[in-house]
């Protein structure tokens, strides 16, 4: 039996996309092969299409594109107890397997049920933003109740929920955004908005605790004496540790987010208590996964891009 799925056969700036017919997973001990509705879209999607994700070399290749999924189980491998055909679950998968395809292979550790109410769509916009938003707040951020943070990027997939998870927290919150979306990341819980391009941040926020930066570049090295002394900047891209050190504040070295049910689990029941909202931007079919790269990289969209199979 076969499958569609989106692949990428040899990197090319601007990244060159296959949709194809492939062998469909084959359920494996301790793990489920799940019928994908929804896949989202995220930048390291053309990022490895473009051979430009350190963990992806030539040597992968032919790979199938995307991290996140929702959907429901179809087939259920030996050894995996608790599951069952037709679960609705969502995941973040390891970079070996693909979710942009109508079926994708998902191991036990990944597999997390999505709780009645919440939409499919919802669920599988969900996981690698929300786990790069958790993971750089309080896994690397060590985010405690209370304090002021700083969020670059603040309407896009990462940024609009590391925002709502600074605001569960009951920090004390600075974000930047471009003009069109001061209004919307206000709503999200900002207490100040920064419009990145016509304002300078580093007279704005000042005396922070952390800074999560999704920029890098000339935004990061600006963002070194927001810190007060001690504070820790958090980048999801490359962080300039010299720099850093030179400020008296802290960084963590490059760190790529990785699939955890649990704190995942944790995220969806905050959905569907209304702590959390997820923008769904635009939804593209599966056979329109070059419009949907184009619309994220160009469009300034507010959330997350995803793809209904
Ligand atoms: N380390 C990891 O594991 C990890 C995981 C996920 C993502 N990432 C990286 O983190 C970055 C963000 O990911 P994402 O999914 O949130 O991307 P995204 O959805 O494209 O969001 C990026 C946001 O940044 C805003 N922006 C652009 N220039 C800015 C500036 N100078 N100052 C402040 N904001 C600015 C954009 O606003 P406008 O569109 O209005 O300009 C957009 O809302 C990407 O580079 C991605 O590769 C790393």
């Amino acid at each position: 039996m076969t499958v569609t799925a989106v692949r990428v056969h040899r990197f090319t700036e601007p990244e060159t996309l296959r949709i194809e017919r492939i062998a469909a997973p084959t359920p494996e001990p301790g793990s489920a092969v799940v019928r994908v509705e929804v896949a989202s879209v995220n930048p390291v999607d053309w990022k490895t299409a473009e051979g430009k994700y350190a963990p992806v070399g030539e040597d992968k290749l032919p790979i199938v594109l995307g991290r996140d999924l929702a959907g429901t189980i179809a087939e259920v491998g030996n050894d995996l107890d608790g599951w069952s055909v037709g679960d609705r679950v969502c995941a973040f998968i390891d970079q070996a397997r693909g979710a942009q395809a109508e079926q994708v292979l998902v191991t036990a550790g990944e597999l997390v049920r999505i709780p009645d109410g919440i939409e499919s769509e919802v669920a599988g916009a969900l996981p690698l933003a929300a786990m790069t938003a958790w993971q750089g707040l309080f896994d690397h951020g060590e985010l405690r109740e209370g304090q002021r943070v700083l969020i670059h990027g603040a309407a896009g997939g990462v940024g609009h929920l590391a925002v709502q998870f600074a605001r569960w927290k009951n920090c004390t919150i600075f974000a930047t955004a471009s003009g069109d979306d001061l209004d919307f990341v206000r709503a999200l819980g900002a207490d100040t908005a920064i419009d990145y391009e016509a304002e300078r941040f580093e007279d704005i926020a000042t005396d922070l605790d952390l800074v999560f930066d999704t920029q890098g570049g000339e935004t990061q090295q600006r963002s070194f004496t927001t810190l007060k002394p001690g504070g820790i900047l958090v980048s999801t891209l490359e962080p300039d540790e010299a720099a850093a050190a030179a400020h008296g504040v802290r960084t963590v070295p490059r760190w790529h987010a990785t699939p955890d049910a649990a704190a995942l689990g944790h995220v969806l029941d905050l959905v569907a208590q209304g702590t959390v909202r997820v923008e769904i931007a635009r939804r593209f079919g599966l056979d329109d996964v070059e419009a949907a790269h184009r619309f994220a990289r160009t469009d300034h969209p507010r959330g997350k891009v995803v793809l209904t199979v």
